[in-house]
């Protein structure tokens, strides 16, 4: 039986992040930091805030340093306790918060989104879960994902964070096309990176999935789609045969920091608003503002 909880969050982290080499050849794009803090520990805070308990990662090639992020750290812990650093040592000691689990799955070889996806499925079992693609980093009112699974509450249906693009844009995600549904967006049809001539809409997919177990036996039922590989999209489409899934226009930002472009954008906004960086930054900018 299905519970209307979100207990467990899948987060694929097995991508190759060729746009961000060589920074990302022996480290996963997900520890890229924005400021202070890797995109995957905002990603794990949003799941935790959103009632997670279980963090299920899925690795790939250069799983360690996520492993070790989230690990403990007797040395380094020793050493700042030596010379007193005792915020900095909380700060260490906080990363995960108490009562929070986490399970590192391998996905051998890069078979696509899909693929990582349903290698979670014994980790997860039979129940409901997240998916949250930490390189989408999103800055909302509770989290973009407590949005969404306060929807899934409400109805029980998956829900997919979506936002609206440039029609010039599609070719980027997953496509929806919506109609009106009991006071919620009920997704019709959904394709993979259509051209802008071909999209059904401009409404996107973005990186934050509810999706009920019934997901993993249609990914394992799927061939290989676009760019060759298995496509969550794909396992979507074919749950949209079966049940209802939502939409959902998360209230909030999301900066794509799967490139280089929203990687900076997102840089640029957490470090004017971080206490520590911000008055200075907004100094320096302006230094720099006036010298072109
Ligand atoms: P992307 O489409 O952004 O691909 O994956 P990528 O390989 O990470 O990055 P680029 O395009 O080469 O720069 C979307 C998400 O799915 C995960 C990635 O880690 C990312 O979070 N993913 C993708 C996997 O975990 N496994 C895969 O086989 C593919």
């Amino acid at each position: 039986m299905h519970t209307r909880t979100i207990r467990k969050a899948v987060f694929p982290v097995a991508g190759m992040g060729t746009r961000f080499l060589p920074a990302t050849k022996a480290s996963p794009k997900e520890m890229l930091p924005i400021v202070d803090k890797p995109l995957i520990q905002y990603a794990v805070e949003e799941a935790v805030a959103a009632g997670c308990h279980e963090i299920i990662f899925v690795t790939g090639r250069s799983k360690r340093s996520i492993e070790d992020h989230f690990d403990k750290a007797y040395e380094l812990e020793t050493e700042l306790a030596l010379r007193e650093k005792h915020t900095l040592l909380e700060t260490v000691q906080n990363i995960l918060p108490a009562g929070i689990t986490c399970l590192y799955i391998r996905q051998a070889e890069a078979l696509g989104l899909g693929h990582a996806v349903l290698c979670a499925q014994a980790a997860v079992n039979n129940e409901p879960f997240a998916v949250v693609l930490a390189d989408d980093l999103i800055d909302a009112p509770q989290g973009a994902l407590k949005q969404m699974v306060d929807v899934y509450r409400a109805t029980g249906a998956s829900v997919l964070g979506v936002e609206t693009v440039e029609p010039s844009q599609t070719a980027s995600y997953g496509i929806v096309e919506v109609a009106d549904w009991q006071q919620c967006q009920r997704v019709r049809s959904i394709v993979e990176k259509p051209k802008p001539e071909d999209a059904p809409s401009d409404l996107a997919v973005v990186g934050r999935y509810v999706l009920t177990p019934r997901i993993f036996e249609l990914l394992a039922g799927l061939g290989r789609g676009a760019g060759n590989e298995i496509q969550l999209t794909d396992g979507i489409a074919k749950l949209l045969e079966y049940e209802p899934v939502l939409a959902h226009a998360f209230t909030g930002t999301r900066y794509d920091c799967g490139s280089k472009i929203g990687y900076l954008e997102a840089t640029l906004a957490y470090g004017l608003k971080h206490p520590e960086t911000g008055a200075a930054f907004r100094e320096l900018l302006r230094r720099y503002a006036a010298e072109q």
